[in-house]
């Protein structure tokens, strides 16, 4: 068997899969997020251990199969700064991909130029480089006592085989990484006065990165080698959950953050249009993808301020219909792709005495079918052209979104049998690589399509309109915040 772990933002999923790569059964812990200070969002690595081992008990309690475990992958949400002392002890909370505190040192960075030739990326206030940066200048005895940086999964990777090991794909979230040499680069290392003796070694996400300690193996009741792959950032599982691993292939995730990824076969970055250009899990490709801040946080959010639940904000609404007047700006927590605007709040636009919730509920989700369409034409320009993509998340149980979605994007997305085909599965499955249990070609496999939805082409129009709307709001709004 194999183990796949989602190290998520709210809590860690562990899914057994059997040696053919099928799911046999999942545990979950939950955590919190502290922010200890407004746009600071911190978690405690301690919390994800405690969560690893609790849902390995559970695993073990409920599947004999364990006992035959052969390999374990690791995904874990990106970005994510776990500052470890010489001794690998953890100097400070993780500061997550979600945390804007460094947002001064992200500009200060993204704007000499070798960060954008080298990462293909711009330096988002999100990603690692800069809270090292601000550490430096905030926690400077901390700073100077930094012996390692490790994301998320790597972390788990010590954790698991005592070695400093990470991955290409998450590495390519730190902002230090020459995403097209797939090394680390010493010069924007010493761009942030560090060095590459403070990164973990690099892996693909689909090689060994080693074996299990001994004394943990013992303690799950193993005698025999078990294999560590080197894991992923949670997107790149995502895909190879799903088996987006080549031009064509991609997926919309509805979560806390609403991406959209398109695998590529090559390495086309485009930083000027806040697109993320990451290496992929496997060796020789890479993906693109748009990510919003707040997605199902919008929802969420409406929710709470009318004291309704999320999924019955969206029950009501009956069928797809062209975009009202109301226009919805979901940027709740400032936007990536495609503005890289930290400091932009949400807005809506167009309410009169008649508007009710159901005019609010849809604005919002049109609001985030119109970020994701903005996210779609950056990629669209790099010449990426999916016409199918997966709907993925917790969003995507809302047919009324997802129709919504299809429309203002014109593009088809297709609803994966019920089951296991997130970031855990694509983990198990870099698990499953790594130990030799079969080539990526064979494992990183799609699931089957129960359902379709496709755009509604009486309604493009309208749609369009509304979007051209949307995107002149924003510099609008922008000029009065
Ligand atoms: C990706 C990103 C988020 C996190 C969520 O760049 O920041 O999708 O990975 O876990």
């Amino acid at each position: 068997s194999y183990l796949g772990i989602d190290l998520g933002t709210s809590g860690l999923r562990a899914l057994l899969v059997d040696d053919e790569g099928r799911p046999l059964g999942a545990a979950e812990r939950h955590y919190a997020v502290a922010n200890p200070a407004s746009g600071w969002s911190e978690q405690d690595p301690a919390d994800w251990i405690a969560a690893f081992r609790g849902a390995v008990a559970d695993l073990r309690a409920a599947h004999p199969q364990f006992a035959g475990l052969r390999g374990i992958g690791v995904a874990g949400h990106m970005h994510g700064a776990t500052v470890l002392d010489a001794a690998d002890r953890v100097l400070r909370p993780c500061i997550l991909w979600n945390d804007t505190r460094s947002h001064v040192q992200a500009a200060a960075l993204d704007a000499d130029p070798r960060f954008r030739d080298l990462t293909g990326n711009i330096v988002f206030p999100g990603f690692t480089a800069p809270k090292l940066a601000w550490m430096a200048a905030h926690e400077p005895d901390l700073f100077a006592r930094a012996a390692r940086v490790l994301l998320p999964a790597a972390y788990l990777n010590l954790w698991l085989t005592g070695e400093h090991v990470g991955d290409l794909s998450d590495a390519s979230g730190t902002a230090w990484l020459d995403t097209g040499a797939r090394d680390w680069s010493d010069e924007l290392l010493a761009a942030t006065t560090m060095t590459r003796t403070q990164m973990p070694r690099l892996v693909e996400g689909s090689e060994a990165a080693g074996h299990l300690r001994a004394d943990l193996a013992a303690e799950w009741g193993l005698d025999h080698p078990v294999t560590v792959a080197g894991g992923a950032g949670d997107n790149a599982a995502a895909a190879c959950g799903i088996g987006a691993m080549a031009e064509g292939a991609g997926f919309v995730s509805l979560g806390t953050s609403g991406v959209l990824l398109a695998a590529r076969d090559g390495y086309a970055p485009a930083p000027d249009t806040a697109l993320h250009s990451f290496c992929h899990a496997v060796p020789g490709r890479w993906y693109q993808m748009g990510v919003m801040l707040a997605a199902t946080d919008c929802l969420n959010w409406l929710g709470r301020i009318t004291g309704t639940s999320p999924a019955a904000l969206t029950a009501d609404l009956g069928p797809l219909r062209a975009p009202g007047p109301v226009r919805f700006l979901p940027y709740l927590s400032g936007e990536r792709t495609p503005h890289n605007d930290p400091a932009i709040r949400g807005s809506f636009t167009g309410l009169a005495s008649a508007t009710g919730r159901d005019d609010l509920a849809r604005a919002v989700l049109e609001g985030v079918a119109f970020g994701l369409a903005d996210s779609l034409a950056a990629l669209q320009a790099t010449g990426a052209h999916p016409t199918r993509l997966m709907a993925i998340g917790g969003g995507a149980r809302s047919r009324t979104w997802l129709q919504i979605i299809a429309t203002a994007l014109d593009v088809t997305l297709t609803l994966p049998e019920a089951g296991e085909f997130g970031a855990a599965l694509g983990a198990a499955r870099l698990g499953m690589v790594a130990a030799g249990g079969g080539s990526v070609d064979q494992v990183m496999t799609a699931p089957d399509i129960t359902d379709e939805i496709a755009p509604d082409p009486a309604l493009r129009g309208a749609f369009d309109a509304a979007l051209q709307g949307f995107r002149t709001a924003y510099p609008a709004i922008r000029a009065v915040q």
